[in-house]
This record gives C-alpha cells, structure tokens and sequence, in this order.
C-alpha cells in the first residue's frame, strides 16, 4: 500500500517507544511528579537510561539540583492520575495529593517511590554532559522494585495530543537477543 507523506512535528507519535513513566524528584520537604515518554535504555548492566526533562519543567530544576530520581511506570488503571500529572506543574501544586498517589520511600534516593505504579526505578543522575544542548539526562538505575503480582501491565505507550497505545499481549518468538 502506497505510504503518504507524514507532517515531521508528528515523528516522535511514531517513535515513543517505551512506557509512560512518572518521574519523581524530592528536594528538603518537597516532592513532585511529571510524566516522561522521551526516554531511552542505553545499557544492560548496571542499567543506563537517558531522558528528556525540558527545562520548563519544575522537575527539571530538581533533578538538576538533587541528580536523583525514581522512574515509576503506571498502567492503564492509572491513566487519568498519570495525564493529569503531565499538565500541570509541582511548582504550585502538590500532584500527590491532587491525584491520589501515594509515596513511599526509597532505599537509595530521596524521590519517592509511587505505591500504585506496578515498577519503580530508582537513579542516579550520572552524565549531564548533554543537558544544556538537549535536557538529556543519563541516569543509572541503582535500585528496582517490581509488584510481582502484575504478570501483564497494560502500561501506556504515546502516541501524541492525549492519544496512547495500550500494551498488554506477550509473544514469544525464537531469538537470540538478550
Ligand atoms: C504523555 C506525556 C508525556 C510527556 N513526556 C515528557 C517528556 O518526555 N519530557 C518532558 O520534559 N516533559 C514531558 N511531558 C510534559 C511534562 O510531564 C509536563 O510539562 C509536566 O507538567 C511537568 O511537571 P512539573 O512542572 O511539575 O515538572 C509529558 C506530558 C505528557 C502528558
């Protein structure tokens, strides 16, 4: 089938590739949570992950301050918490309590871990050297916990303007990839 040509500003609704996170960053008696899709894995062992944080975010002034975050990943019970997160901003509003999420605490970073996300990643921040030409943060991840119970998250995947892709479906097919 013949392909029509594609608007550029709409690229990354065809890249996105992983889930929908919620970033928590802790700074004294403040804490905050933003969503992020712009995210990259960059090694296997210890796990590197980039990441995007526009310097409009609040987030991105603490993770800058603390170089610590936790990477929590939410499905689809969550998703309106999630959005809601992803368009407003900590700097004058604690989103916690504003959309029902509870913190917990981590074991190697100050940012708080989400309890009704089925993972949580917590990091360190541990290259900035491409923070000022692209908000590209390297993070490592120092410590992950996972909510054994969820065999098939329905995590979310964005697609651009409020649209997601939902995941779900596990193949398995012969390969020799790690
Ligand atoms: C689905 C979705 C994905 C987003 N992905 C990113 C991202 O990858 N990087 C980023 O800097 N902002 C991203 N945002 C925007 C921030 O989450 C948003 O600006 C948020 O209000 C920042 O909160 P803060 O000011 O409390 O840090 C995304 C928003 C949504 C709704």
């Amino acid at each position: 089938m013949p392909k029509k040509r594609f608007p550029l500003a709409k690229v990354y609704g065809l890249l996105e590739p992983g889930p929908v996170l919620l970033l928590t960053t802790a700074k004294g008696a403040q804490s905050n949570a933003m969503v992020l899709s712009w995210h990259t894995m960059l090694e296997f062992e210890p796990p590197l992950v980039g990441c995007v944080v526009s310097s409009r975010n609040h987030s991105y002034a603490l993770l800058r301050a603390t170089k610590e975050c936790v990477l929590n990943i939410p499905s689809l019970e969550i998703a309106r918490q999630v959005v809601g997160c992803g368009n407003s901003t900590g700097a004058r509003l604690d989103k916690f309590g504003k959309f029902g999420l509870t913190r917990r605490a981590a074991t190697r970073v100050s940012a708080p871990l989400i309890d009704e996300c089925f993972a949580s990643l917590e990091c360190r921040v541990v290259d900035t050297g491409m923070v000022r030409k692209y908000s590209f943060f390297v993070l490592e991840v120092v410590a992950a916990w996972v909510d054994a119970q969820v065999r098939n998250p329905r995590t979310l995947h964005h697609r651009g303007y409020g649209r997601f892709m939902v995941a779900g479906e596990t193949v398995k097919l012969p390969s020799r990839m790690r």
